[in-house]
């Protein structure tokens, strides 16, 4: 079902995220000068986000994904997490940052980190486009935090209602569902 146009409201504008996404680079280049990161896109909601991160990180870096899912309603989880595709290279012994589109409850997120800290990396850090603090569940942290938000339902740059609006360019709250 669309959503009405006059429910949508621009949150965040492709002006703004693209600037935010220009900072992150900037830092985790800062973090990391050695070079030779991986980055693990966490899909489907990271695609965009990983795509225009991956060229602001001026150090060397590899790509990787992961597609995870959580079972609910369409605005939350349950935090039930389902694995739909594994990591493809190995990460032991590599520096490895999660790049995540948005944190809602966390469970996603927390799922994700234990299970590749199994896996020995060096070291592994989250980065996250959208912090969405008011509906934390558990204590899970961003090391890099693209934009922070209060409660609320948003789309596009990647995020999806029901898979549709991934594709808008900008990010829009959504109001009445
Ligand atoms: P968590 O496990 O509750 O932190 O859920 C995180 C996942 O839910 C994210 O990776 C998104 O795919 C999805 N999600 C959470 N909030 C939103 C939202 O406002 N819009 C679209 N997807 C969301
Ligand atoms: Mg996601």
């Amino acid at each position: 079902m669309p959503i009405p146009r006059k429910n949508c409201e621009i949150l965040f504008s492709r002006q703004r995220i693209a600037q935010e996404v220009k900072r992150l680079g900037m830092e985790i280049g800062a973090t990391y000068p050695q070079g030779n990161i991986l980055l693990v896109g966490v899909l489907k909601g990271s695609f965009l986000f990983i795509a225009d991160l991956v060229r602001a990180i001026e150090c060397s870096s590899m790509v990787d994904f992961v597609r995870l899912a959580s079972y609910g309603s369409q605005t939350s989880t349950s935090g039930v997490i389902e694995f739909r595709k594994e990591l493809e290279m190995p990460i032991r012994d590599r520096d490895v940052i999660i790049v995540e589109d948005i944190i809602d409850s966390g469970y996603t997120l927390e799922c994700l980190y234990n299970k590749l800290l199994l896996q020995q990396p060096k070291s592994l850090k989250i980065c996250t486009l959208i912090d969405k603090r008011a509906r934390r569940e558990v204590e899970i942290e961003a090391d890099f935090v693209g934009m922070r938000m209060d409660d609320g339902f948003i789309i596009g740059y990647g995020l999806d209602y029901d898979e549709h609006y991934r594709h808008l360019p900008d990010i829009y709250t959504v109001k009445g569902i």
